[in-house]
């Protein structure tokens, strides 16, 4: 690729030529992004690497290096880079079209393969982002509710609407108004008493509570089963809608996690690996729930989106889908849960920790909920130096081209990695 003479990438050589992007300035004279930077969610404390060619669970960048691809783009590519049968579906919509005003059957095949996994769900409706699909999952739970506030748990994240912004504390709610705060109730992570109170002190105010079983902000630790019981009781006590988030956790059961804590959501909210690496959000629920969003009766509230259930992420998201058998959910599992004990039994003398579940794995300091950022991003270029790629909070997840001698390989890695980052914290 080459703009006005600046020549950025040489895909063959498989490196970037010339000067490097994050110091490119347009005429005025700032850096072209933000800080140098597409997404905020890159930054690592320091210019990092393009992506220059994936295959597999293998990336080159831009810097000669061969990394085993554990950040996925953050969880989204289950099958990992260029999956030649997820490639083949999206460039067969592709060359039908990129996008119409009209519908089209593949977003019928992904509505169906993804009901056929949430059997206490009747209806979907595609949207571009996670981000989109839990917005309008707090609109539909406010419309049939009649009520205006939401209960989340600290540290979940759920995208970047103003409402899902709220739980994530100061830095985050600069920018949103005091009404949108007010609406927010923020609950300690498995504080079944807190949010028992919560609940039952306004539950009339209340239209949704929403919860992501594996909230990696708040440490990757796991929702315990009581709290989340709680939860479903209490919703269905008072009228409240309740919503699960499996933006990221949908990988870890065929089904999603919900049903491994043997509860059904009214609302479920998901994206990432559902449109095979390309834009996606979905909002699933049942029929009296999504019926808000049913054109055909009048009043219903207005939900489009010009690019929401276009062909190539719905026929990417359906490849993918077929692909991610029972059988592969369950072997990434179980490698993720070998490697996670692996890595646990050499970095535990040293006051560090691997948590989470099946293929989802973060490495941190024991006992901590909130990881500072200088933290993260000191194991994060600790992983990169020994060709390892999580992302910049170390989130690793696996993929189905990864095989056990892989695992091991991403397991010695983070080992080296977080024994390195533990001595020099120490030092520090
Ligand atoms: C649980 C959860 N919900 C929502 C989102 C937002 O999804 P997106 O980045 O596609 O907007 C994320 C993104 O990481 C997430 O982890």
């Amino acid at each position: 690729m080459t703009t006005n003479n600046r020549t950025v990438l040489d895909t063959e050589a498989g490196r970037i030529t010339a000067e490097d992007p994050h110091l490119r300035r347009g005429a005025r004279g700032f850096p072209l992004l933000p800080g140098g930077y597409g997404r905020s969610t890159y930054y690592t404390g320091a210019p990092g690497p393009y992506a220059i060619r994936g295959e597999g669970y293998r990336l080159r960048d831009d810097r000669g290096r061969e990394l085993i691809d554990a950040n996925n783009n953050f969880t989204v590519l289950i099958h990992g880079n260029s999956h030649p049968e997820i490639n083949q579906a999206a460039v067969k919509a592709l060359s039908e079209g990129a996008s119409w005003g009209i519908p089209n059957i593949y977003e019928w095949e992904l509505a169906e393969l993804l009901l056929s996994r949430l059997p206490a769900l009747d209806q979907v409706r595609f949207a571009n982002s996670g981000t989109e699909a839990v917005m309008s999952a707090f609109r539909i739970a406010r419309a049939s509710t009649g009520r205006e506030r939401v209960i989340v748990t600290r540290g979940g994240y759920h995208g970047t609407s103003e409402v899902a912004l709220v739980s994530g504390g100061p830095s985050y709610t600069r920018g949103i108004t005091e009404g949108v705060i007010k609406d927010v109730t923020t609950v300690p992570l498995n504080d079944v008493e807190f949010l028992r109170e919560a609940v039952e002190v306004a539950a009339d105010t209340y239209a949704a509570i929403i919860l992501d079983l594996l909230p990696n902000r708040a440490g990757l630790l796991s929702l315990s089963e009581e709290f989340v019981r709680e939860a479903r009781d209490l919703a269905t006590r008072h009228g409240i809608v309740l919503i699960i988030d499996e933006t990221i956790s949908l990988r870890l059961g065929f089904n999603g996690l919900s049903r491994d804590y043997g509860i059904d959501p009214d609302l479920l909210t998901t994206g990432k690996l559902i449109g095979g690496g390309f834009p996606v959000g979905a909002i699933a629920g049942r029929a009296e729930l999504m019926q808000e969003v049913d054109p055909t009766r009048a009043g219903s509230l207005p939900h489009g989106g010009t690019f929401s259930g276009n062909p190539v992420s719905m026929a990417a998201g359906a490849a993918t889908l077929r692909l991610y058998s029972e059988a592969e959910v369950q072997r990434l599992n179980r490698l993720g849960d070998a490697a996670r004990e692996a890595v646990n039994s050499r970095i535990a003398a040293v006051g560090w920790e691997v948590r989470g579940r099946g293929s989802l794995l973060r490495a941190v300091p024991s006992g901590i909920e909130r990881v500072d950022e200088p933290t993260q991003h000191r194991l994060w270029w600790a992983s990169y130096e020994r060709g390892l790629l999580g992302s910049p909070a170390n989130l690793l997840s696996l993929s189905t081209p990864m095989d056990a001698g892989v695992v091991d390989e991403v397991a010695d890695r983070l080992t080296a990695a977080v024994l390195a980052t533990a001595a020099t914290l120490n030092k520090a």
